[in-house]
């Protein structure tokens, strides 16, 4: 690590972590609400433990984003960060805003709207530390050397933040309401975090690989370019049931099907690096979460979303368990384990270590990873099941969610070995320490080139 500048991101990761927590544990306590539907019921009801869940999702995969940003921008850029003061300040106005939100909710203040819930002074405090954000990473930018890299980073973190201005319109149309809500939601994850995830993949590839900046450079253009093709009119896949045209059901087939691409060519992408990489980097673990990413992503958003993004399909499938397994598998894969990535890359930096505790990092990987597609696959039948029942025979929703009480209990058992690999994850990342650095600076073996 060359920067001081670079250590805020550790401030970052360590939120980052602890909302992690408390996210998979609030997953868990709504999974336990599946098996046995009054618990906690008058202390903590499902929808407001559900929103917690979901919430902390977005608040910590976001900080991650941040964080990395704050990490790699420096060095990318060859200076110190324009001002690690504002870093700090943006920090604590995402903590006050993320606390101020779960009081609310716990107490039943909340706008509704799902991922949107926050009450409207929190959403002006992100839209307050967004543009901090991009003021400091701009001008950090600006300043100095300017790589694909940081290109791709930076629009995808303007667009994002752009996007943020959706999320304070809101209709008394509810199909409107609906469509500009799925600007926010889809656009970010199928479109400006992809770029995101690009980036920073970009990076790590860069780093642990060891290939030619300008054989990463060409990846990066032609990812960025299929996503953005696929992505923004893939909108659509969103727009067939809720009041809009007609035609989007052809436009919202057709493009959310390329959207399958940039999935697939970032996971092209991280093996052919490998594959052609010549330098064998110490820290394997975070390796392991870069092609485990892009992997999981590829089937999580790529082959699941395909799976009931055709309007025919979706007709029947639209807001079933087929759409739970799909959410979850897709932002595991794409952000979570991108995130647990750059984590992993960067904590012994941050902290002066040598790449520690790989083995628990990895068997953390490989519980969280397993979790997860055991809770997918389990979901998948559940709602092949439902859509059955309820969609094509008529069902009553009651009926058959008693008939598939069996999912539910398995899909607790899947989520408490990603609950136990998410702890062993930050176990391993900040508590153990194995063996100090002896010299200081850049003879740290693990910062490496
Ligand atoms: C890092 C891992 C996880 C991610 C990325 C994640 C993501 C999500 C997302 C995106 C949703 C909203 C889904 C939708 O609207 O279709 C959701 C809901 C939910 N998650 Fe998770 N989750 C994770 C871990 C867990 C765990 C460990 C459990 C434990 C069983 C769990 C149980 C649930 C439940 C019960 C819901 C509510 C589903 C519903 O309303 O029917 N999640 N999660
Ligand atoms: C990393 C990228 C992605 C993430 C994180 C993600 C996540 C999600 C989540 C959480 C939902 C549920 C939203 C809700 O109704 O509350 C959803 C819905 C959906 N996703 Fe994705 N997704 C991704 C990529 C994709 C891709 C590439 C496709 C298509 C190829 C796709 C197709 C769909 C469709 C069709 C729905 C609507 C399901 C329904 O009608 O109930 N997604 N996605
Ligand atoms: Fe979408």
């Amino acid at each position: 690590m060359k920067y001081q500048s670079q250590k805020v991101a550790k401030a970052y990761f360590y939120c980052a972590m602890a909302l992690f927590a408390v996210q998979v544990l609030g997953g868990l306590i709504a999974g336990w609400i599946y098996v046995s539907p009054n618990f906690l019921s008058e202390l903590l009801p499902f929808n407001i433990i559900r929103m917690i869940h979901t919430n902390a999702l977005i608040v910590w995969l976001l900080l991650g984003f941040f964080g990395a940003a704050y990490f790699l921008v420096p060095e990318e850029a060859e200076r110190e960060l324009f001002s690690v003061k504002l870093a700090y300040i943006q920090l604590f106005l995402l903590m006050v805003g993320t606390l101020g939100a779960v009081a609310g909710y716990l107490v039943g203040i909340h706008e509704g709207r799902e991922f949107l819930e926050q009450p409207l002074w929190v959403k002006f405090g992100i839209l307050i530390a967004a543009v901090i954000f991009l003021i400091n990473i701009s001008l950090t930018v600006l300043g100095g050397r300017k790589t694909a890299i940081t290109n791709v980073l930076l629009m995808g973190l303007w667009l994002l933040s752009l996007l943020w201005i959706f999320a304070f319109i809101n209709p008394e149309n509810l199909s409107l309401d609906k469509m500009y809500w799925w600007f926010v939601v889809h656009l970010w994850v199928e479109a400006t975090w992809e770029l995101v995830m690009a980036a920073i993949l970009g990076y790590l590839m860069l780093k642990l690989t060891g290939v030619d900046r300008e054989v990463v450079e060409k990846w990066l253009y032609v990812i960025v370019a299929t996503a953005l093709f696929s992505g923004i009119l893939g909108t659509g896949h969103h727009f067939y049931w809720i009041g809009l045209p007609g035609y989007w059901q052809w436009i919202g087939s057709i493009f959310s099907t390329f959207e399958v691409v940039p999935f697939f060519l970032m996971m092209s992408f991280a093996f052919v690096m490998v594959w052609k990489g010549r330098k064998n980097h110490p820290n394997k673990a975070a390796l392991l979460w870069s092609l485990g990413s892009s992997t999981v992503a590829f089937f999580g958003a790529g082959v699941w979303g395909f799976l009931h993004t055709l309007h025919g399909v979706n007709f029947y499938s639209h807001g079933t368990q087929i759409t739970a397994a799909h959410g979850h598998l897709a932002f595991f894969g794409a952000y979570v384990a991108l995130n647990l990535a750059i984590f992993t890359y960067a904590m012994p930096m941050l902290r002066n270590k040598d790449p520690y505790n790989q083995v628990l990092n990895m068997a953390s990987f490989w519980l969280m990873t397993g979790g997860m597609a055991f809770m997918t696959f389990v979901l998948t039948f559940a709602g092949t099941i439902q859509t059955h029942m309820q969609r094509v025979i008529g069902d009553y929703y009651m009926d058959v969610q008693d008939s598939l009480s069996i999912f539910y209990l398995m899909r607790f058992g899947a989520g408490a070995a990603v609950v136990l690999g998410a702890l062993l994850f930050i176990y391993s990342t900040i508590v153990v320490r194995k063996r100090e650095i002896i010299t200081p600076g850049d003879a740290n073996p693990a910062a490496g080139e």
